[in-house]
């Protein structure tokens, strides 16, 4: 009697599948990270629909090659594009091992190792941050949430009423300064959490795109003046645009002088507390009530890991401060410590621990400062190889691995036309992709140097594929 179900179940079939799918990806990484074929084959969106009908029985010794090619390919020398990282493959590998068992850490009994390597991981990192052992944290599904939830727990604990129970009518209407160069999941949370655009003070940056930190006593006065009681600040280590880092240090003196919270949007920067060399760029850091840290950008991890630090680890209980009481039981919610869906927005949570956890136990933190540095190295590189080139402009000289620049031939048309165009042109041609930013001089290239596998020679190219590229036809 034929049993599809459970033949889809079959151990031994899997066994044939698992390795017959890890021999196609070391194949696959061999030749990404040579940097054999195009970075990213650009398809009309619309084309690429075409390509993907669901279930048709296509085998997989076609579907998965097929994908591969289609696909960005994050490991390739050629990607400098956005700010997700080509993964460690023995993490990838635990992404895999954490997927078949499905242990979603919501609650202990679902994820019981799950739930303490987590616990563990969000404790040492906020170890590296300075952070005391108050401290503690959680794990969530990106950047963006990771804004929010802190965020929500800024309110709650600054609002002087509580607003989780009362709304936001239940007391003065509240704003946050923020830096104006933030990530737009910032102004995204305060919306979500019903604060409106007036909730959003905006903090200007000075010419290097960091947040200033003399603006702040201007900016919360324009919010007192609105009527509005300011809860905090929200800045950047560093600014998703041109990776500026905010100076922290002053920042935190003026929220330590103003009893407000200090929000840090560490999503790609905090990741300098792991080098020695970049430390200095998030100093203060300690400081901070929150701070968020993407491991899928500067930490080799697979989408999505983000960590929410708290520097006092009760405000992470305030973020939802809701009982489920069918999934939490007991009156002080951090008697259940271990139940991490109290602090997180997710109910079923990927469980999202096991890969950053065999990378630092198999390879050690030295593996992860190397990373940092040497990309962050790379991009101090490029920087000064862009300032030799009489031709292109460089905003802002880099601090870390994000680097804008853009190229101003000597006859000069639209220059931001030229940039789009270039940045169009460079990734049909597969052999770099890249973003672009509009800056206030204007759009401007835009590269992530993520890869571990892009060195000064490619970027040197780059270079001159930008030129090539901007001739006219
Ligand atoms: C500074 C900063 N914060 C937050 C985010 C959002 O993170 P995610 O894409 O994981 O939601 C980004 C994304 O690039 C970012 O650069």
């Amino acid at each position: 009697m034929p049993d599809p179900l459970h033949d889809a179940f079959d151990s031994e079939s899997f066994r044939a599948l698992g390795h017959g799918v890890v021999d196609l990806l070391a194949d696959y990484l061999a030749g990404a990270t040579r940097g054999d074929g195009p970075v990213l084959p650009w398809k009309d969106p619309a084309a690429q629909l075409e390509d993907w009908p669901v279930a048709t029985g296509e085998p997989l010794e076609q579907l998965l090659p097929r994908w591969l090619a289609a696909s960005n390919h994050l490991h390739h020398p050629g990607y400098l594009g956005h700010q997700v990282t080509a993964p460690l493959p023995l993490a990838a590998l635990g992404t895999f091992a954490a997927a078949l068992l499905n242990g979603a850490t919501a609650v202990y009994e679902m994820g019981p190792a799950n739930t303490a390597m987590e616990q563990n991981l969000v404790h040492w990192l906020a170890a590296k941050l300075g952070f005391g052992a108050d401290a503690d944290g959680i794990l969530t599904s990106g950047g963006s949430l990771g804004n929010l939830t802190a965020l929500l727990a800024a309110r709650q604990a600054k609002a002087g009423y509580d607003v989780w129970s009362e709304g936001q009518a239940g007391g003065a209407p509240l704003a946050m300064l923020v830096g104006e160069q933030a990530h737009y999941s910032v102004a995204r949370a305060l919306q979500v959490m019903g604060m409106g655009r007036p909730g959003l003070v905006k903090v200007p940056a000075d010419e290097r795109y960091k947040t200033r930190p003399e603006a702040l006593h201007d900016a919360r006065r324009r919010a007192e003046a609105d009527g509005r009681k300011v809860i905090g600040v929200a800045v950047n280590a560093c600014c998703t645009a041109t990776g500026s880092f905010d100076p922290l240090g002053p920042i935190a003196d003026f929220c330590e002088a103003h009893g407000l919270w200090l929000h840090v949007d560490g999503a790609h920067g905090a990741a300098a507390a792991l080098s020695p060399k970049y430390r200095h760029l998030i100093e203060g850091i300690d400081r901070a009530d929150a701070v968020v840290w993407d491991a899928h950008k500067m930490l080799m991890m697979p989408a999505l890991c983000t960590a929410v630090l708290f520097r006092d680890g009760r405000r992470g209980y305030e973020a939802f401060a809701q009982e489920a009481s069918y999934l939490l039981h007991r009156h002080d919610p951090r008697d259940e410590w271990y139940n991490l869906c109290g602090r997180t927005f997710e109910c079923t949570k990927t469980p999202m621990a096991l890969p950053l956890y065999l990378a630092l136990s198999v390879y050690g933190e030295e593996l992860f400062a190397d990373y940092v540095t040497s990309r962050f190295d790379l991009g101090r590189r490029f920087g000064a190889m862009l300032a030799a080139e009489p031709d292109f402009e460089l905003p802002v000289p880099p601090e870390c691995n994000i680097v804008c620049f853009r190229y101003v031939p000597p006859k000069q048309g639209d220059l931001d036309a030229l940039q789009v165009q270039i940045r169009q042109r460079i990734i049909a041609s597969g052999a770099f992709h890249l973003v672009q930013t509009r800056l206030a001089t204007g759009i401007h290239l835009r590269v992530t140097i993520i890869s571990p596998f892009t060195t000064d020679g490619h970027l040197q190219d780059l270079i001159e594929a930008v030129r090539v590229t901007a001739r006219p036809a």
